[in-house]
């Protein structure tokens, strides 16, 4: 905890602008800070006056109080106008109590008031329900920064970085600084490149994790390890996604994967009994990606609500409906969702709707998406199933659909058939959020944890034609798939020991276990198809320190961005972070990136290529 107060009678404050109340009365104070609001009240100026922590009211009475200078400078101050004002603290009267603000018992009698420095007009009101739209916010973000929303997050990101020193400190983990400046690191996304001024024509790239580092501090025997580490990855951006981002990186020698797990758990619960006054529940539930992707179509599943994927394979095995038989002809999928009539609720599908939901599962790649509502039949006294291809389904599949997914009056289905199961896991998982948030299924009061486990190994990539690693090369193979590993055999079945940490549907951590063996990097190598030049090349100085008595080891990052902005309640990363840049990785209020003087460029021994024709890439 940091100290109450911020007074050393020294300065232009003895208090802050959230400190005084009632037990104050009659004492004489010193105040600084920013005009958020002035009012002139029938001869009475009345200042609201703010600072990080909260806001006072200042009253001046320019008929009895004061210097000339002090009623001048109230005459003219406007809003952000910096002030420091000395006076009396008084009660207010009954009825002007604030009971919403700490310091709304009270407020300044002001005797003195100077003017410390003058402000042009904001081009928004800084207030905590702004209606500026995000680009002008960007643009002056300083001003931004002073809402008080804004504050709370980065008081709070402040509050999880201290809290997660201690814990890590108190667990003899050794805060380690690494550099920023490297050689390309096998992250999977593209690199921020940095060219060489001293060694023309070569360039540094920004780390995209100390991924590499933190694996030579335990070579090295610093067997637990941990920086609140900054990244960059030059990929395509989303609301959880920034080009520069943190990470609480960590790494441990001589752990297992249950290890790693308790020790993440109690740093979680820690962060959290801290910040949020919460006591989770750990060890948290776990999940193997197999089953996330089944049951809920993405490796990071939002557990607050049910909404489950079904499977129907069987049901239309023999169908007569050619979209459903020939896909599960030819090994695909029909899975879908049932949502039931309760959560259904008031909202009603129109045709309208449903069309809408098929453009939605069509950016997934689905061809389509069949819909049923269960509806009763009150001339047959059974349910029927109202829907375009019910006419193509026999009666018996009907049968079974509702008795085998348990459907009752009012419930919707939605099919995808897909010969790719990854298709069907993206569409049916996306529509599964989607839904959620439409039906207001999420009780956003729940914070659920989930470890997903047993990721796989390595991934096939049909572009170039060669397995590419899901998580990184270093990554160990789960123990009892070694030697398939060393053997090359049912290379896209073996499973890694690396793992996510899941909450309320984002990823804020992975790690995993390390490949400590010689043997076992030198085949993951020749399964990912790298020559022995290639190795050199890359990583040689890691694969040659690895060759001098490398502990077993493994390790997780989070992300401190995505962790922050969960427990602050808001869905925006820019929103937890201070200077954050834009969805196309732009700063509104320093514009950049920008252009460079050619001296710059020369002296980097750098041209810029000219576009040699309109849609062309260089
Ligand atoms: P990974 O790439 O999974 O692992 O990253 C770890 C965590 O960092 C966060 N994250 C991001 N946050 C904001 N913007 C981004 N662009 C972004 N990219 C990732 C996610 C993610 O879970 N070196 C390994 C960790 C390890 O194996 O120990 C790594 O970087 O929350
Ligand atoms: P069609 O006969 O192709 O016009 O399709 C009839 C209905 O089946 C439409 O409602 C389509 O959305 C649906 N449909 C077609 N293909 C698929 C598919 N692959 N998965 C789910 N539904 C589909």
């Amino acid at each position: 905890m940091q100290k109450e107060s911020v007074t050393d009678n020294r300065g232009q404050r003895t208090h802050t602008c959230g400190e005084l109340n009632k037990t104050n009365e009659g004492k004489t104070v010193v105040l600084s800070g920013w005009v958020a609001k002035r009012r002139d009240h029938g001869g009475l100026i009345f200042i609201d006056l703010r600072d990080r922590y909260g806001i006072t009211q200042l009253v001046f009475d320019p008929g009895t109080s004061g210097s000339h200078e002090s009623k001048k400078n109230a005459e003219s101050i406007r809003s952000e106008y910096v002030i420091s004002v000395s006076g009396t603290v008084r009660a207010r009267p009954e009825e002007m109590v604030n009971p919403k603000i700490s310091t709304g018992e009270i407020e300044v009698e002001v005797k003195e008031l100077h003017l410390l420095s003058s402000a042009i007009t904001p081009p928004f009101v800084i207030d905590e329900n702004t209606d500026a739209g995000e680009a002008l916010r960007l643009k002056y973000r300083y001003l931004d920064l002073r809402r008080p929303n804004i504050q709370k997050n980065l008081i709070l990101r402040h509050e999880v970085y201290q809290a997660v020193r201690t814990y890590l400190n108190d667990n003899k983990f050794l805060e380690i600084e690494t550099p920023i400046l490297f050689k390309s690191t096998p992250e999977g996304a593209r690199d921020y490149l940095v060219p060489s001024r001293v060694n023309p024509g070569t360039f540094y790239a920004l780390v995209q994790s100390p991924q590499i580092m933190k694996q030579l501090l335990m070579v090295a025997g610093f067997d637990r390890y941990f920086q609140i580490a900054r990244c960059f990855r030059d990929e395509d951006l989303r609301a959880d996604r920034q080009p520069e981002f943190s990470q609480i990186d960590i790494e441990l020698s001589f752990i297992d994967q249950e290890g790693m797990f308790q020790i993440i758990e109690g740093l979680t619960k820690d962060v959290f009994a801290k910040v949020k006054e919460m006591d989770i529940t750990i060890p948290f539930p776990r999940m193997t990606y197999a089953d996330a992707m089944e049951i809920y179509g993405v490796d990071k599943p939002d557990t607050r609500f049910d909404l489950k994927i079904l499977s129907a394979n069987e049901i239309f095995r023999s169908s007569e409906f050619k979209a459903f038989r020939s896909v599960l002809d030819t090994g695909g999928s029909v899975r879908g969702l049932k949502v039931s009539s309760s959560q259904v609720k008031d909202f009603s599908f129109s045709r309208k709707e449903f069309d809408e939901l098929t453009k939605y599962v069509q950016q997934f790649g689905a061809k389509g998406l069949a819909w049923m509502k269960v509806e009763m039949d009150q001339t047959k006294n059974q349910l029927d199933l109202n829907s375009p291809i019910a006419k193509f389904l026999s009666d018996e599949e009907k049968k079974n659909i509702i008795s085998q997914w348990g459907l009752a009056h009012g419930d919707i289905v939605l099919l995808v058939a897909d010969t790719s199961y990854d298709i069907s896991c993206a569409s049916l998982g996306n529509l599964r959020n989607h839904l959620a948030k439409k039906l207001n299924l999420v009780d956003e009061s729940l914070f659920n944890f989930l470890w997903v486990t047993d990721f796989p190994l390595l991934q096939y990539d049909h572009d170039s034609k060669r397995y590419v690693a899901c998580h990184h090369p270093f990554t160990s193979p789960a123990k009892e798939h070694e030697d398939d590993l060393k053997k090359g055999n049912n290379l896209d079945k073996i499973n890694a020991a690396a793992y996510d940490l899941v909450l309320n549907g984002f990823e804020i951590a992975g790690g995993s276990l390390r490949i400590f063996r010689q043997d076992i990097q030198e085949s993951m190598f020749q399964a990912l198809g790298f020559t022995k030049d290639e190795v050199a090349k890359k990583f040689g100085f890691f694969v040659d320190a690895l060759k001098y008595g490398t502990p077993p080891h493994g390790g997780i990052a989070f992300g401190v961005d995505r962790l922050v902005m969960l427990l602050a309640g808001t869905d925006a990363i820019r929103e937890v972070m201070a200077f954050p840049k834009t969805q196309k990785a732009t700063c509104l209020m320093s514009e950049c990136p920008s252009t460079v003087a050619p001296e710059q460029l020369a002296e980097l021994s750098l041209s810029i290529l000219k576009k040699q024709q309109e849609g062309s890439n260089t």
